[in-house]
């Protein structure tokens, strides 16, 4: 199979950091298909050994294990091509096709990954060139809108020149093997589905932490803040896989109807219930890896009177009967204790205690990242006598080691699946939609709320607030059990 693979945005920090490095380990590990070139397009003036000899460069600020060797960036470079663009010109698009037409490829991948206000203007052009043959894909890189209404008229725009199923939105999230094994997990056994509601679980947690703060992106990070960043998109997609229905087979839309039910099931959040279930954070100095770190206010290009929230944690419920009454607790931030992603199912205590002092409730942890693995807490004798305490003990499970043949980082799976026309792991303009209609609220509640974020030390958990919001209902988040 023949690929044209376009990336719109060919000079801008996502290519050289996220799109190319992905693609070079795909063409490393032999999964890019032979024949395929990869066309940078931007405003700079470069010939294709400019371009080649400038990505060199980049490579050089990339992971050590990622990084070509000369003779691997050589192979690689014969793929690389890259063409002047401006992306207002009509011509310029007539050109593209071109050179797209001269050699008539099985399919033409075209990434958007430019700053998302250019992409209704691009796919307008786009279209006006004729460039939609049903060969034709759009990735679009997130943050996809600033709110529902300006995410609903990209989709407009989208629809009315590609469709849906030539759309491919990406959340890299989707992506992550340990999201992949979510889906296994659950669909693949039959041992944990029917535990999997609300007569055996008592809560979910879903952390998203960084222990970076926002670094040279703070004037992007500023106009966005944590709700956009993280929650509209990761956090909710994570939240869906783990509350969705099982799906009638494994088609990309059987998958996104069962995902865009739980999002419809959502509790809707109230101005009222926003200020009780909803709490922003941001960071002010403190302590990063055992160096003193400063606080938002004072990163590169950032207001020193922002309220823009480095963190969120939220509580809410999916309405329906697998559900009923089972909170669902999200948080996120820059600037945490640690960099930690894991989803944690904790289950129901035994309804009969013969153990009395123990009775330590089970849990799941689906870990993300740093490794990416599970652990199954239990209880067990430590001696032969009934009478001697309990002890946890985890059930480990890791998939690095388990499948480390097979590991495939999460940009490389969602290039190559692009590539291949299968739309299982990006987001439909419906669920991406909806996802905004449960967050507006509270954006609209935070506009009127005069208190802003509250503050939190850089290197903990966030605000003491977060902790009080899970502390409620009786429970803890997972570092605080
Ligand atoms: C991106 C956000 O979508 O995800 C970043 O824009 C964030 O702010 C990043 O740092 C986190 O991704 P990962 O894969 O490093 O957890």
């Amino acid at each position: 199979m023949s690929f044209d693979l376009v990336f719109f945005g060919g000079t801008g920090d996502l290519t050289w950091r996220k799109l190319m490095p992905a693609l070079f380990q795909a063409f490393r590990h032999g999964k890019l298909p032979a024949a395929g070139r990869i066309l940078s397009v931007a405003r700079d003036e470069l010939s294709d050994e400019q371009y080649r000899a400038w990505l060199k460069e980049r490579f050089q600020e990339v992971d050590d294990a990622k990084r070509p060797n000369d003779e691997e960036f050589a192979r690689f470079a014969e793929l690389l091509h890259y063409r002047r663009m401006d992306l207002s010109q009509p011509a310029d698009y007539a050109r593209l096709k071109s050179w797209l037409q001269g050699r008539g490829a099985d399919s033409a991948v075209l990434y958007l990954a430019t700053s998302p206000h250019l992409f209704p203007m691009i796919c307008e052009q786009l279209g006006a060139a004729g460039l939609n043959g049903p060969q034709v894909r759009v990735v679009l890189e997130k943050p996809l809108g600033h709110d529902l209404a300006s995410a609903q008229e990209i989709n407009r725009v989208v629809r009315s020149v590609f469709s849906e199923t030539q759309a491919f939105r990406i959340d890299h999230y989707l992506g992550k093997p340990s999201v992949q094994n979510l889906m296994a997990l659950r669909f693949g056994n039959a041992l944990f589905e029917p535990l999997w509601r609300r007569e055996s679980i008592a809560n979910i947690q879903i952390t998203l932490a960084e222990s970076l703060g926002v670094g040279t992106r703070g004037e992007f990070y500023n106009q966005t803040g944590a709700l956009r960043d993280m929650v509209q998109n990761h956090a909710l997609q994570l939240l869906t896989m783990v509350a969705m229905e099982p799906p009638s087979s494994n088609d990309a839309d059987a998958i996104r109807d069962e995902k865009l039910k739980v999002l419809r099931s959502l509790k809707p959040f109230t101005e009222d219930s926003v200020g009780r279930d909803v709490v922003r954070g941001q960071y002010r100095p403190g302590n990063a890896a055992g160096h003193p770190a400063v606080g938002f206010l004072q990163e590169q290009n950032v207001p020193a009177d922002s309220r823009c929230e480095t963190f969120v944690a939220l509580r809410t419920e999916v309405q329906n009967w697998r559900w009923a009454g089972v909170p669902f607790y999200l948080r996120t931030g820059k600037r945490l204790a640690s960099r930690e992603a894991q989803i944690v199912v904790n289950f129901r205590p035994t309804p009969h205690n013969i153990f009395p002092g123990f009775n330590a409730p089970n849990k799941l942890v689906i870990k993300l990242q740093p490794e990416d693995g599970l652990e199954l807490h239990l209880l067990a004798a430590k001696g032969a006598n009934q009478q001697e305490a309990l002890s946890p003990v985890s059930l480990d499970l890791d998939f690095d080691k388990a499948f480390a043949e097979n590991r495939v980082g999460a940009y490389e799976r969602l290039l190559l699946d692009a590539l291949a026309g299968r739309l299982n792991l990006f987001v439909r303009s419906d669920e991406q939609e909806q996802a905004w209609r449960f967050v507006e609220p509270i954006l609209q509640a935070w506009s009127k709320d005069q208190a802003g974020p509250r503050p939190y030390a850089a290197g903990t958990w966030g605000p003491a607030a977060a902790s009080a919001l899970v502390a409620r209902d009786n429970f803890a988040w997972d570092e605080e059990q």
